[in-house]
């Protein structure tokens, strides 16, 4: 069945209406538009493949094989739950995500920065094990609140973040927003559009068969517009993930969630 078509051109692929109907709501995250025997694999900690990924996190914390561990510096993992809601943050003339933060700290416990970035599993499996920890607090993500210059700067990363959800891109043309915001509840191939939240990650997408940032779904969005993916790291990816999370002030946290 072919969709209306909001954006008045003929689509490269059909954006459907699903039977029975998806909700429409801007405000619920993907967990919403699961189907029932995602959610069941969800709430079953028995075959949830995130399990094995919060034990990997949970073993890598107090890993001391080539320096102090997460540990020695930082206790329990509990301690920093309160920071995994206010990335991204503006560091040093950047914006710096969890992953990021993480990245920095793992070079403090003598292991080299590696070549893959955030999609390195022993990264993955410490930003799960951190989202599991502060699973249910409210995103809080504001401006840096000491030097001018900083806040500044931040507002304008938010603002360009703003400004490329609303920017067609790809041979589909489409913007973040015509499917996000316009299209909350259709179906997209095999998905369902929900409002493109970032409060349920990483998550453990099915089609990948293994877990992503945020980073990685946002790419895979480039992707599916047929736009050029901009590469890991971009800066262009931390000012669409500030403005995500700024635009989910106030949801809570989900934690690591399993996606289609
Ligand atoms: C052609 C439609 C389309 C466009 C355009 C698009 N996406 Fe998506 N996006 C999807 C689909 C389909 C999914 C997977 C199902 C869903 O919405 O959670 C998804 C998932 C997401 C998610 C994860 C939501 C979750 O809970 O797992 C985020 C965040 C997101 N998109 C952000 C963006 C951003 C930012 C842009 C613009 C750069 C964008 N998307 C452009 C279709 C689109
Ligand atoms: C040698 C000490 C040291 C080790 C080891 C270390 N960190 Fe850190 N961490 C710090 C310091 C210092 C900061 C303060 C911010 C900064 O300088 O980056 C910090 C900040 C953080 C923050 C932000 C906390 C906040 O409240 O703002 C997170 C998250 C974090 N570290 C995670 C980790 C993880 C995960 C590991 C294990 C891979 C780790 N750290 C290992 C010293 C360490």
């Amino acid at each position: 069945m072919l969709a209306t078509q909001p954006w008045g051109q003929t689509p490269t692929t059909s954006i459907t209406q699903h039977s029975p109907q998806w909700p429409t709501t801007a405000n619920l995250s993907g967990q919403a538009f699961l189907p029932p025997g995602l959610l069941a694999l969800h709430n079953d900690p028995g075959s949830n493949p995130i399990s094995l990924w919060l034990d990997r996190g949970t073993l890598a914390w107090t890993d001391t094989a080539n320096g102090p561990s997460c540990a020695s510096c930082h206790e329990k993992v509990e301690s920093l739950r309160q920071a995994v809601v206010t990335y991204p943050r503006w560091v040093q003339a950047r914006l710096i995500n969890l992953e990021d933060q993480i990245q920095n700290c793992r070079q403090r416990s003598g292991k080299a920065g590696p070549a893959d970035g955030a999609d390195n599993e022993e990264v993955l499996a410490l930003s799960a094990l951190l989202h599991q920890t502060a699973k249910g607090l409210a995103w809080n993500v504001t401006a840096p609140t000491i030097k001018p210059a900083e806040q500044a700067a931040w507002q304008s990363h938010l603002n360009q973040g703003a400004a490329l959800f609303t920017q067609r891109m790809g041979r589909m043309n489409l913007s973040c927003q015509h499917c996000h915001d316009q299209n909350i509840g259709k179906q997209l191939r095999a998905d369902v559009i929900s409002p493109g939240h970032p409060t349920g990650f990483p998550v453990y997408r099915m089609s990948w068969q293994g877990l992503g940032t945020v980073e990685r779904r946002l790419r895979a969005c480039f992707s599916g517009v047929q736009a050029q993916m901009p590469p890991p790291g971009d800066p262009v990816l931390r000012d669409l993930e500030l403005y995500l999370k700024v635009r989910a002030s106030g949801m809570p946290l989900e934690g690591p969630s399993i996606r289609r």
